[in-house]
């Protein structure tokens, strides 16, 4: 059992702060911020508020308060960096090592002496991630099973006309990531515009699970999609092609992992590329590293 050290100072960030910040770096990780031709379904009808008004009413509803969170001088050290690692018994444990380790190319990062090392900068050096240490008991108390069943029955992400509910109610002039994902997956894993028919861009894979204290216990979840920009889903005439993008998705496999791969059947034609390295450019079922290197292009259609 492992428990989250304990705060000499408190402030206070509730979880849904953790939640979104954990959700929108896993989102974010994969996408571009400024790829915004997938139809976000903003409904012009609802009258928009403006940044500062949805603001407060975020800090009203969640009983936060932003410039207190904002005093927050190391946002990017997450909690889990304050896990106790000594249990009731005096062992030790060592959750530290799923993240901070020396990373592999193309990851540059080498981390490991933050595993056996508390060497949090001095201002905070206590856990400032006062949330997990508010003692919810009571207000769990007055929520009944059905009442949670009914919650947990009842879609809080999509309204009953199929658009995204959060979508919607982000102010007009948002900066931010206006979420577009419908989790609508066809048999490719696709996910797909239940409204138009048309292919929002993210894709769901499978991916081992990674360690972390990432539980919901924690204010924590997660989901893992790819979106690549729109010129690695388009052909050169900037046309969808699932088959371009199926290629481009299988190249940044590749690539990430640095090897030869397995993959769904690919269009080796799409790129002029004999990718499996069988002498014949036709369809590839696996991606062999050497033979990718020696491309003219590594991507396919308008990327390529
Ligand atoms: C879920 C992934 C994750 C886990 C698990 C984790 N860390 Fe971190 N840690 C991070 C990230 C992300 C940062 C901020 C970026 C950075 O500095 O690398 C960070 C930052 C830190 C820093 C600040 C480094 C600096 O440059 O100021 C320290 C110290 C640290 N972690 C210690 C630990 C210790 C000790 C543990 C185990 C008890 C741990 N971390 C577990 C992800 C993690």
């Amino acid at each position: 059992m492992i428990f989250i050290r304990e705060t000499t100072r408190g402030r206070s960030i509730p979880a849904l702060f953790l939640v979104i910040f954990v959700l929108i770096t896993i989102i974010i990780g994969c996408s571009d911020s400024d790829d915004d031709d997938s139809p976000n379904s903003i409904n012009n009808s609802t009258p928009s508020v403006s940044i500062s008004t949805y603001q407060e009413s975020l800090e009203a509803n969640n009983q936060i308060d932003m410039s207190t969170l904002a005093q927050n001088p190391t946002p990017y050290i997450p909690p889990q960096c304050y896990t106790k690692v000594l249990d009731e018994n005096e062992q030790a444990h060592n959750p530290c090592y799923t993240c901070h380790i020396n990373g592999k190319h193309p990851n540059p990062v080498d981390d490991r002496f933050l595993q056996s090392e508390y060497s949090l900068p001095p201002e905070v050096s206590f856990n400032p991630w006062a949330n997990f240490f508010k003692n919810r008991q009571t207000e769990l108390s007055k929520i009944t099973d059905s009442e949670i069943l009914t919650y947990v029955r009842t879609s809080n992400y999509l309204t009953e006309n199929n658009t995204i509910k959060i979508a919607e109610e982000l102010p007009q002039e948002w900066p931010g990531y206006r979420p577009d994902c419908y989790f609508n997956f066809d048999e490719n894993g696709f996910d797909i515009n239940p409204n138009t028919g048309e292919m929002t861009g993210w894709r769901a894979f499978r991916y081992q699970p990674f360690l972390g204290t990432f539980w919901p216990t924690n204010g924590s979840f997660d989901d893992v999609l790819i979106r690549l920009s729109e010129s690695f889903r388009v052909d050169i005439n900037q046309k969808v092609s699932t088959d371009v993008y199926k290629y481009n998705l299988a190249v940044v496999e590749a690539l990430i992992k640095q090897t030869s791969i397995n993959t769904e059947p690919i269009n080796e034609q799409l790129a002029n590329c004999d990718l499996d390295g069988n002498g014949i450019i036709q369809t590839a079922e696996k991606i062999d590293w050497t033979s990718l290197n020696n491309c003219t292009s590594h991507f396919a259609g308008a990327a390529g």
